[in-house]
């Protein structure tokens, strides 16, 4: 209890006050459990936002990572990766994709992703530099991405922002219409908005702006950064839509809790980067590179991906029990193993993650006023069970 209690003195002491963290500090993790300073024990259904693809301590990760370690760290990227080639022969074999670009985070691959499009289009002396994104979507918290996500509150105060971003309304076909014009290069979408509770793009709503995309010369961007590596039950969203971007940023899932980011591009696009225009120290790292082959290979199999399709009906029913039973929910939405839920009452998401904490359950907010789930994709039937159990005591004291 004092250790746990000094840290987190010290924590108010030397951290800058961007977040708001709980009130105890994890020391160990084992698949989707997770123990405290004081031996309490926790069900995470966070999955560490979407990262967490394939539970904590995961003995297949440490594997590789600790043979890895034993064997290259870094080198910089003026010398290839084994590690890096095979990461990204697989992600071209198994997406649309034709080449990679690797970094450390999604903020980083949508960063690349934009610069791709403009450099394109600057190659080629066409004056296409505008993107247009989406109200209420979310992309990072770099200076571009808070440009791109549109929301009032988190750009303001960081402003000048970003010049020719604009911003439409999500499934609203008439409201990206009415912002294309010659000078678009890109349109960027989530097809499923993570950060705004799950909400997905309507199949019809994204193949016009396919169609538009092709019909202007304008590149399509699908930002996968939340929804990829097997969250929705399929390797990346767009397959589940059956419609295919010219450019897709991947990041969270990708390295099971070890930092990577990449950025997906089709060959025309790609052979716009060309040596000295774009790059990252630690992009494509020879331990990031290992711990993301080794995810992919577990994660890109169909009865593992069915497995998060079984999984996410036995939660959905039972948190639709639960929400009936004490009017939680007004709405519950899921996509895999990904859960956005709107609360009833008006109080906030953060006083509901408060309650889980103690009653020893991990969650996610999305926003102030709704609950997300996004447990590891490999989390057991015990534990999913016996997080709903905890669900059901934090809604009794809600
Ligand atoms: C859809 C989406 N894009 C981009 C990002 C930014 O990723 P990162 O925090 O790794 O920079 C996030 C993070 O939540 C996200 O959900």
């Amino acid at each position: 209890m004092k250790e746990e209690k000094k840290l987190l003195e010290t924590y108010q002491k030397v951290m800058v006050p961007n977040y708001l963290p709980a009130d105890f500090i994890p020391k160990t993790a084992k698949g989707s459990r997770v123990w405290d300073f004081n031996d309490k024990e926790y069900i995470d259904l966070g999955g560490g936002i979407a990262v967490n693809s394939l539970g904590h301590a995961n003995d297949e990760l440490i594997e590789v990572l600790s043979a890895q370690s034993k064997k290259l760290w870094h080198l910089s990227n003026f010398v290839a990766s084994e590690e890096a080639i095979k990461l990204g022969e697989k992600l071209t074999d198994n997406t649309f994709a034709d080449k990679v670009f690797f970094c450390n985070s999604g903020s980083e691959a949508n960063e690349a992703a934009i610069k791709i499009v403009r450099k394109f289009h600057s190659s080629i002396n066409q004056d296409k530099t505008e993107i247009i994104s989406f109200n209420n979507s979310f992309h990072g918290r770099s200076i571009l991405n808070i440009t791109l996500g549109g929301s009032d509150d988190s750009g303001k105060e960081f402003s000048p922002l970003i010049e020719g971003i604009k911003h439409a309304i999500f499934n609203d076909i008439n409201s990206v219409k009415n912002l294309i014009s010659e000078r678009t290069a890109a349109i960027i979408i989530e097809p499923i908005q993570g950060e705004t509770g799950i909400v997905e793009a309507n199949k019809e709503f994204l193949k016009e702006i396919k169609s538009l995309c092709d019909s202007n010369s304008i590149s399509l961007i699908f930002d996968e950064v939340q929804s990829g590596v097997g969250r929705t039950g399929h390797l990346y969203a767009y397959m589940k839509y059956e419609i295919e971007p010219d450019i897709l940023t991947s990041a969270k899932g990708l390295g099971g809790g070890f930092p990577i980011g990449a950025t997906l591009v089709s060959d025309n696009l790609a052979q716009t980067l060309q040596p000295g225009t774009h790059g990252s120290t630690f992009g494509g790292n020879h331990l990031a590179c290992a711990v993301a082959n080794k995810v992919l290979d577990i994660v890109n199999c169909p009865d593992f991906l069915n497995e998060v399709k079984i999984k996410e009906n036995i939660i959905k029913t039972r948190l639709e029990e639960i929400s009936s039973k004490y009017s939680l929910f007004s709405e519950i939405r899921s996509s895999g193993l990904w859960f956005g839920c709107d609360l009833v009452k008006e109080k906030s998401s953060f006083e509901f993650l408060d309650i889980a904490y103690g009653e020893g359950l991990i969650l996610v907010p999305a926003g102030s006023d709704k609950i997300r789930l996004a447990p590891a994709l490999n989390i057991e039937n015990e534990d999913i069970l016996e997080g709903l159990e905890k669900i059901e005591k934090v809604a009794s004291k809600f």
